[in-house]
């Protein structure tokens, strides 16, 4: 069933993303692109951009971005299959079939098998709870009512070794163990993870189960092992990257226009079931930028409620620093601290649904937390204590990209300290306050793109230029230089390709942090005829660069050749093994 690269690279070719965006979202002429009001995040001034020569689209409030195909995806929630058929249908192309090599085959085929796995999995949890009474009793315990367990298609899997084998038939297939529902340990023995645990499914954001956490009958978990095991980190699961309950959310999400971060399975359950139905959980992980960055296409309202006690007050502190370079001044970011004795589950429970969102009304301010947080243990009387203020202050204001907020931020800061804001600006090495961009890079932007980079933004926006580039001088083992290399692969074997089609079918291989700066990078370069010249002093400076390390590999090969290995310096040596495989390679 899977459609051949070629089509696609056709199908992007043939489309205007302008008209396609347009037809959900209408657009205005801004410039040589067009702009709208974001889709993917409630915004007043556009920031939304859809540039035709480039055939892309990138929000520089959200980050979100993408090729019309994309744009399908996201904006009307289809599959990739499907907005290639939307797509293909607008412009009068018929989809083909391709013929696959077997590993191709095998590869999707489990990953389709993992999902249905997980999905065999969720339905025999669930009626395993429907069987249990001491499980039953459990979940009635803790004031779960019915309704919100099959909501949550929260299940049961019973004690037992090898119960998934009567639904699971090929017990012994590796997809059951990559999905992380089946061990097997040294001696080769397969045994079921979960044992007589109440289970979550967690879902992605289509809603298919992509893992599970299993809680404990009772008690916080001790001889049965921890109070909650989760899935392992699979293909389809990466905890730093998912939120438990998210899909379930998202409508009361939109309607609320806020979103609740808590840190239990039990508190997002115990919130809906009291009508509080926008809560999500990070599992079992520290808040990542990823999960703010997810967070931020769906409201510009997040309000963080940890539990009370101490973890969950260091906890929220993560989530803050984890935030900074998220940060932007449409987003308001705020923390609701519970009594030490609370989480939300059992706040909720106590006061109910309006005492709970009274409460967050109140909730304290990113900008108010951080500033009272650094005054901690702080009394600010001496010289030296205002300089430790300082210290710990310089860090968390350099990672602020958002102006406006940044602004105040050290503006409150200076007036702590007892110093002007031009001298602390001064001190940290900070530009002056003037307002800029609303969007930067997330990036550490304030260093100098490398070489590499340069490069792959030039061949983004410029494929063609790929030709004039000998891969051989790509050697690095960097992030970016095995992206410089996976474009010169790609368009060795498409040539044909676009800038649109490119970063599509990178997208497998981009970290999405990078791939939403090199969108918006993208984005802001305007391709004019000095783009050629650029590229050629680019190219004579990786040229130096590489015959300067082969002359240097040499002295040194020379060098190790008369006095042995030894005598080179770990990163002499380390520089030596790298030139050699580069030339390995020629
Ligand atoms: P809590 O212990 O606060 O969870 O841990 P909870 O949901 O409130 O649990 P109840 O009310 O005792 O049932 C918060 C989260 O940390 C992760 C889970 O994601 C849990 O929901 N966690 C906790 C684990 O992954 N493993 C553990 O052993 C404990
Ligand atoms: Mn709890």
């Amino acid at each position: 069933m899977a459609i051949p690269d070629s089509f696609i690279q056709e199908l992007l070719n043939r489309v205007d993303i302008v008209d396609v965006v347009d037809a959900s979202v209408p657009l205005k002429k801004a410039g040589a692109n067009y702009s709208a009001c974001c889709p993917f995040h409630n915004e007043k001034t556009p920031s939304f951009t859809v540039s035709p020569t480039k055939q892309f689209y990138h929000c520089f409030g959200c980050g979100a971005h993408g090729t019309a195909l994309g744009f399908l995806m996201e904006y009307q929630g289809l599959g990739f299959v499907e907005a290639v058929n939307e797509l293909a249908k607008r412009v009068g192309m018929t989809v083909p079939q391709e013929t696959r090599t077997v590993e191709q085959v095998a590869a999707q085929k489990a990953a389709v098998g993992m999902h249905e796995a997980l999905q065999v999995a969720m339905h025999y949890y669930r009626g395993e709870l429907k069987k249990s009474e001491k499980a039953i009793a459990y979940l009635k315990g803790r004031g779960l009512s019915g309704e919100i367990a099959a909501r949550f298609q929260i299940g049961y899997a019973p004690p037992g070794w090898q119960n998934l084998a009567a639904v699971l038939p090929e017990y012994q297939s590796d997809v059951l163990t990559a999905a992380g529902l089946v061990i097997a340990n040294d001696q080769g023995r397969r045994y079921d993870r979960f044992r007589d645990r109440i289970m979550f499914p967690i879902h992605d954001q289509k809603g298919q189960v992509i893992g599970f956490g299993g809680r404990v009958l009772g008690g916080d978990g001790d001889d049965a092992g921890p109070k909650y095991l989760n899935s392992p980190e699979t293909p389809l699961f990466q905890k730093g990257h998912e939120l438990y309950g998210l899909f379930l959310a998202r409508r009361a999400i939109r309607e609320a226009n806020r979103v609740l971060v808590v840190e239990g399975y039990m508190d997002v359950v115990a919130l809906a079931q009291y009508g509080i139905g926008y809560a999500v959980a990070a599992l079992g992980t520290a808040t990542t930028p990823y999960h703010i960055t997810k967070l931020m296409r769906q409201t510009d309202d997040v309000v963080f409620c940890f539990d009370g006690d101490a973890a969950g007050r260091k906890a929220a502190w993560r989530a803050a620093m984890n935030s900074l370079p998220a940060l932007t001044d449409g987003l308001k970011l705020s923390f609701l601290f519970l009594p030490p004795e609370h989480d939300p589950d059992s706040y909720v429970r106590e006061y109910g649904k309006e005492a709970f969102e009274r409460a967050m009304q109140g909730a304290m301010p990113l900008s108010q937390y951080i500033v009272e947080k650094l005054g901690e243990d702080n009394d600010l009387l001496s010289q030296e204590s205002k300089v430790r203020f300082l210290n710990e202050a310089e860090p968390i204001l350099k990672q602020i990209q958002a102006p406006r907020l940044g602004l105040l931020l050290r503006k409150r800061v200076a007036e702590l300290a007892g110093v002007s804001l031009e001298e602390l600006e001064g001190s940290l090495g900070l530009k002056q306050t003037a307002v800029k961009r609303a969007y930067q890079p997330a990036r550490s932007s304030r260093k100098p793109p490398t070489l590499v980079r340069r490069l792959i933004h030039m061949l983004l926006m410029r494929p063609a230029l790929a030709e004039r580039l000998d891969g051989r001088l790509v050697a690095g083992k960097g992030v970016e230089d095995e992206i410089l290399r996976r474009i010169l692969e790609l368009m060795r074997s498409q040539p044909q390709m676009t800038s649109a089609a490119l970063l599509h079918a990178l997208q497998g291989d981009l970290p999405e942090q990078l791939r939403t700066e090199l969108s918006a990078e993208l984005m802001e370069a305007d391709d004019g005829l000095a783009l050629e010249e650029e590229f050629a002093g680019a190219l004579q400076q990786l040229r130096v660069t590489w015959e300067r390390q082969v002359s240097t590999a040499a002295e040194l090969l020379t060098l190790a050749q008369e006095k042995g290995l030894q005598a080179l310096t770990p990163e002499q040596r380390a520089l030596l093994q790298s030139s050699r495989w580069g030339h390995g390679k020629s």
